[in-house]
């Protein structure tokens, strides 16, 4: 079984024994509060993979093209996709979509000595032509579209492809039908590992933005937003009621003699105020 998670903002060396780990372009809506995946940029992109590179070793890293960087031609999508290993210290890339020219820049990806994952089902990068985050493959003449689409990926050489938000059938059909792993999302558990989102496996789904975003097939196994929340307002508290920092968390303290010198050079500055209360905290402390 392949497991896989995507973008984490802060990753530990081994990652709980996970295999791989996708930096999504959905970091534009769980990390950049964008309410879809098109306005992250390929520099962004790159940001992040770098980030992520040096918070592991072991996982398997695939970095995914945003939209803009590909669809103009395959040279366009080369030159992305070598920037995001050179510069982002991938081991390979995604991109969405299987019809006939997607099926070519994967070709040409690959062609370049770079390991391409494949994604179809639902493609967020295509919402516009979609009209929104919608399943797919729910026809019989749908389901037959994404499972052509992924053989033609499988065709380009793509290493794996991602399977989202379609019916369990059509992706165990698609599971049985290429000889490459599919990773599912939101497709049921026929597939040969599953990927979730980061901030939505963590249930960080306390601010108000992510609980607009998080999708129904996603299962919270824990409650990080929850403990964040609870973890702000208990700082705030204390804060103000003057409880934070205490004696154990003031840790930097002046030697009584120099405590004394600076009363005595304040006052020569004529800041007698000042140097009473430097004078009353030096006994304190
Ligand atoms: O960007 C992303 O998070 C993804 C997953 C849905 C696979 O592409």
């Amino acid at each position: 079984m392949v497991t896989a998670y995507d973008y984490p903002s802060a990753v530990h060396g081994d990652l709980a024994g996970i295999d791989m780990l996708l930096v999504g372009d959905s970091v534009a809506m769980v990390v950049h509060g964008h309410d879809t995946t098109l306005p992250v940029t390929l520099d962004e992109m790159i940001m992040h993979c770098r980030a992520v590179s040096r918070g592991t070793q072991r996982p398997f890293l695939v970095g995914d093209m945003p939209f803009g960087s590909y669809e103009s031609s395959p040279q366009q999508a080369v030159d992305a996709a070598v920037r995001i290993m050179k510069e982002g210290q991938m081991d390979g890339i995604k991109l969405e979509g299987g019809g006939p020219p997607r099926a070519g820049t994967a070709a040409a990806i690959v062609s370049a000595g770079i390991a391409v994952m494949g994604h179809v089902g639902l493609n967020p990068q295509s919402i516009s032509v979609l009209g929104g985050f919608r399943p797919q493959g729910q026809s019989a003449s749908d389901a037959m579209r994404v499972i052509k689409e992924a053989r033609a990926l499988r065709d380009a050489g793509c290493f794996s492809l991602v399977l989202e938000c379609v019916p369990p059938q059509v992706a165990q059909a698609v599971t049985q039908a290429v000889d490459i792993p599919t990773i599912g999302i939101g497709a049921g558990p026929h597939t040969s590992g599953q990927v979730l989102v980061y901030h939505d496996l963590l249930g960080m789904m306390q601010h108000p933005h992510h609980a607009k975003v998080t999708p129904k097939f996603c299962k919270p196994f824990g409650q990080v937003g929850t403990i964040v929340q609870h973890a702000l307002q208990d700082y705030r508290k204390e804060v103000t009621a003057r409880v934070f920092p205490g004696p154990e968390h003031t840790p930097y303290r002046m030697g009584d003699g120099e405590a004394n010198k600076l009363v005595q050079l304040l006052k020569q500055e004529g800041l007698h105020e000042v140097a009473d209360q430097v004078d009353h905290e030096t006994a304190r402390w």
